[in-house]
């Protein structure tokens, strides 16, 4: 079956070569073809170009005038999957207390753990599932989702076999993260160590054996898990053939993201708190950078200094961390425009941030994130709009006129 799209105002994001992630200056320039073709043979791009060089037929063919087409968002950092929300920690925050003060009376990551633990596997995927489907009608078309709100040995399972079911179901790619060093169960608060022994002699194994995850990560953070910690259930994940994807630098800067570079981790998440020396570590390392902007607007916290990282040369991705604390909102074109609002990325430095980039934060790049030859058809059309600026530019405006997932509409 070949589906033929013609007339299309701007083919974004063509890459004829198979590239894995854009750095630095490179950022800049998001390759496009005016006046465009795409064709696709069942779940995969078969080819691209001018109009003038379309091929005569196709099994179907979709007359694109006026609208553009952009590959699927890669969302490389979610907690999609999770157990009720947290509007009444949101009140307080408006009423004056900090994220902190919240987490410290027992709220924020305990709450969450604590609704988790009490609910049901199919709930969870019920109302997990609902999420998912919102975030493929904004355009995600490859997603990350953690564990980290189970914090027991059964309560983590259980949410890893929900992002297993919700793989097996839905028609995109989903990578799986083991998050069971997320925080600290109210039990272990005077022996730390007996949960990382948790983690490490009971959880990790369990997760390899059933196969429930491809990544291992940890909340590297004061108050939370020390770099001596994180770097402990790396090592641990590792053995297990997990890679590492750590939350580092979101409120202190403690030396996570040196230890995690030096593990060879796929990415270093958040970044909202750091110093010259942090960014000097990322130099010239295979680690990337991962902002979370929708997550600075929420807990009004800083953003991550996108355009000093993208000075020195390094690349950044760009993602959601759709969760019911610090980010309720896994719209990614929302992502994308608050990066080019309040991190001074440009529409082009965005648009690669939140697809090639998000691919390489997931080890996707050869399956997603770019238009070219053999990548699986996941892409949007645009609604008719003058420019691609124009996505980030009406920030507040759905814009995406319909989703294909492996070269089906949604
Ligand atoms: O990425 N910072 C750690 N984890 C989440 C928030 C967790 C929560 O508050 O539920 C984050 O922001
Ligand atoms: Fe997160």
């Amino acid at each position: 079956m070949t589906t033929l799209f013609i007339n299309i105002k701007e083919l974004i994001q063509v890459r004829d070569k198979n590239i894995k992630k854009v750095s630095g200056a490179e950022m800049k320039e998001l390759p496009t073809i005016k006046n465009a073709f795409l064709l696709i043979e069942n779940d995969t791009i078969l080819d691209f170009g001018q109009m003038t060089n379309a091929p005569k037929t196709a099994n179907h063919i979709v007359d694109c005038q006026g609208k553009m087409i952009l590959p699927s968002w890669c969302d490389s950092h979610t907690h999609i999957v999770y157990a009720g929300n947290r509007e009444q920690e949101f009140v307080d925050r408006i009423n004056g207390l900090s994220y902190e003060e919240i987490a410290n009376r027992g709220g924020g990551i305990l709450n969450s753990s604590k609704r988790l633990q009490e609910l049901s596997e199919d709930e969870l995927y019920k109302q997990s599932s609902k999420r998912l489907e919102e975030v493929i009608e904004q355009g995600t078309g490859a997603v990350e989702i953690k564990s980290g709100y189970g914090l027991s040995l059964d309560s983590e399972l259980k949410m890893l076999r929900v992002i297993k079911r919700l793989k097996e179901h839905y028609k995109l790619p989903i990578k799986a993260t083991f998050l069971g060093a997320h925080a600290f169960p109210a039990e272990y608060k005077d022996n730390k160590q007996a949960y990382i022994d948790l983690i490490i002699n009971e959880m990790l194994p369990k997760v390899a054996e059933e196969q429930l995850a491809e990544f291992v990560d940890a909340f590297c953070e004061t108050g939370y898990f020390s770099v001596e910690d994180t770097e402990k259930i790396i090592i641990a994940g590792k053995q297990y053939g997990l890679i590492p994807k750590i939350h580092v630098n979101q409120f202190t800067s403690i030396g996570g993201i040196q230890m995690c570079v030096k593990h060879n981790s796929l990415s270093v998440d958040h970044l909202e708190v750091m110093t010259l020396e942090d960014i000097k570590a990322l130099k010239g390392s295979n680690t990337m950078p991962v902002a979370l902007p929708s997550c600075s607007y929420f807990i009004s916290i800083p953003y991550t200094p996108a355009r000093e990282l993208i000075n020195e040369g390094l690349p950044i991705a760009l993602a959601s961390d759709y969760n019911p604390g610090t980010t309720p909102s896994g719209n990614m074109n929302f992502v994308v425009a608050t990066a080019c609002i309040k991190m001074k990325m440009t529409p082009e430095e965005a648009i690669n941030a939140a697809t090639i980039n998000g691919a390489y934060a997931m080890n996707l790049s050869d399956e997603v994130g770019s238009i070219t030859k053999g990548k699986k058809a996941n892409f949007m059309l645009t609604k008719e709009i003058p420019s691609y600026g124009f996505i980030p530019y009406a920030f507040g405006t759905n814009l995406i006129d319909s989703v294909y997932l492996y070269g089906e509409k949604q």
